[in-house]
């Protein structure tokens, strides 16, 4: 089979990382999940105590990152300057933040350029906010993945309990809800559907079927 680009773009908690990861495996492409970079940047930032006012701190620490996104056992591995951060960058500190630190243009342009490289050899699955709009507008296959602020809450609740972390469901729901705002509302990038993404709602839709369903509108694009 040849090579070709895919992009999974859509809300927080969607579902898009396990579904853009099997369906990686499916096809022996390669995962790339954007918004671990985000956060890698989010979190180093919380880290040298830089907040997303401070933009040309931000910018300058950006700029001398090394991210490296490994596949792994259970996802994808995150190293930041060799160090592994792959369970730091998921705290509730990073979740509040992620969204200033990612609507400053600059950090865009540096990030949207490694993730370009990355996908260059095409055969990859991106997932994230702006990769069929933006980061691969040529990807053969995107779809926009989305389901209600409700479903996505309780399926982060879920997760969350099963690694026994505290965690309240109606936070969670404001949480996910005020990062769509942001993230949609932005002035650079803002999430959006591409014209030509297929928008699959998966309220109540179990992930192997999403998985099938994506792997059809990739055979049908062959
Ligand atoms: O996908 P995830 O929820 O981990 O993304 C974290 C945040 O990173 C998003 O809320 C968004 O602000 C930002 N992001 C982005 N563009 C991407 C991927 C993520 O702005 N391509």
């Amino acid at each position: 089979m040849d090579k070709f680009n895919i992009a999974i773009d859509g809300p927080a908690g969607a579902g898009k990382s396990t579904v853009a990861r099997l369906v990686a495996k499916e096809l022996g492409f390669i995962y790339i999940d954007t918004g671990a970079m985000y956060r890698a940047v989010t979190w180093k930032a919380l880290q040298s105590g830089i907040t997303a006012e401070d933009r040309e701190q931000l910018v300058e620490i950006a700029s001398k990152l090394r991210i490296e996104l490994l596949p792994g056992e259970h996802g994808q591995q995150v190293l930041l300057d060799g160090s592994d951060v792959t369970g730091l960058i998921r705290s509730p500190e990073v979740n509040q933040n992620v969204s200033a630190v990612s609507a400053i243009p600059e950090i865009r342009t540096l990030l949207v350029a490694k993730q370009q490289e990355m996908a260059e050899a095409e055969g990859v699955v991106m997932d994230g906010r702006d990769i069929g709009t933006h980061v691969l507008p040529d990807a053969k296959v995107k779809i926009f993945l989305t389901a209600s602020v409700k479903e996505r809450a309780e399926r982060r609740y879920l997760e969350m309990k099963a690694r026994n972390e505290d965690v309240s469901l109606e936070k969670l729901e404001r949480e996910i809800a005020e990062r769509d705002r942001m993230d949609e509302q932005r002035e650079v990038s803002p999430l959006v559907r591409a014209r030509d993404a297929v928008l699959l709602d998966t309220t109540g839709i179990a992930i192997p079927q999403v998985v099938e369903r994506i792997l059809e509108l990739t055979k049908s694009a062959e």
